[in-house]
């Protein structure tokens, strides 16, 4: 589906009550990655899966990248508000509640981006291997609002200060804030899904 602004692909819920997962691939995936992740992680719920407008070297990302890990920070900005802007169209388009993010890697960022621009977009997010995308000018109010943080201890491509300078943004802000750091590197292991999963059960229960 080219619509709404974003290539993306939505598989409506098959079980009431879930919320709606909007899935964030990393560099070099598109709208397909996340759809078996998505549909592992809370079986039944709505996905909401955009691939991102920007190419690096040909392989789809969310925002630009000077080089690995600097951030083009105007192009941040604008990307994460085109991609608000999408979330709302597709809410009004699909008869959504308000989503939960799960990013992973770039995907992880700019939901990230999102949480600290445009919280009330968000029920919670899910962020496998994040950083902090830029650093705010005032802080954002996150009072209660549900996120999970997955990092890997070995993780080449994520600079443990910028993950643990998210977890103080996300906390100052009053996000409830689960962290952990799991024993590998950058890509996902099942101990990330299993968490996760029941991250989101929980997260399901209490908001019915
Ligand atoms: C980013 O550019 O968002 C991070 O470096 C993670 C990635 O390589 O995608």
């Amino acid at each position: 589906m080219t619509d709404l602004g974003f290539i993306h692909r939505f598989i409506p819920a098959t079980q009431p009550g879930l919320p709606p997962l909007l899935l964030l691939h990393g560099t070099g995936g598109d709208e397909n990655d996340l759809l078996p992740l998505g549909e592992q992680l809370s079986p039944g719920a709505a996905l909401l899966s955009p691939r991102g407008k920007v190419l690096e070297n040909g392989m789809p990302r969310f925002f630009r990248r000077l080089a690995e890990g600097v951030f083009d920070l105007a192009d941040l900005k604008a990307r994460t508000l085109e991609l608000a802007d999408f979330i709302a169209a597709a809410r009004t388009a699909y008869a959504l509640a308000k989503p939960v993010a799960v990013g992973f890697s770039n995907g992880a960022n700019i939901a990230a981006s999102l949480l600290l621009t445009r919280p009330e977009l968000l029920a919670g997010a899910v962020l496998l291997r994040a950083m902090l995308p830029f650093e705010p000018q005032a802080p954002p109010d996150l009072a209660g609002k549900p996120v999970l943080l997955l990092s890997g201890s070995n993780d080449q491509m994520i600079p443990a200060a910028s993950s643990e300078r998210l977890i103080e943004v996300l906390q100052a802000a009053g996000a409830d804030l689960v962290y952990k750091a799991l024993p590998t590197g950058h890509n996902l292991t099942q101990n990330d899904l299993i968490i996760a999963a029941h991250w989101l059960k929980e997260f399901g229960l209490e908001n019915l």
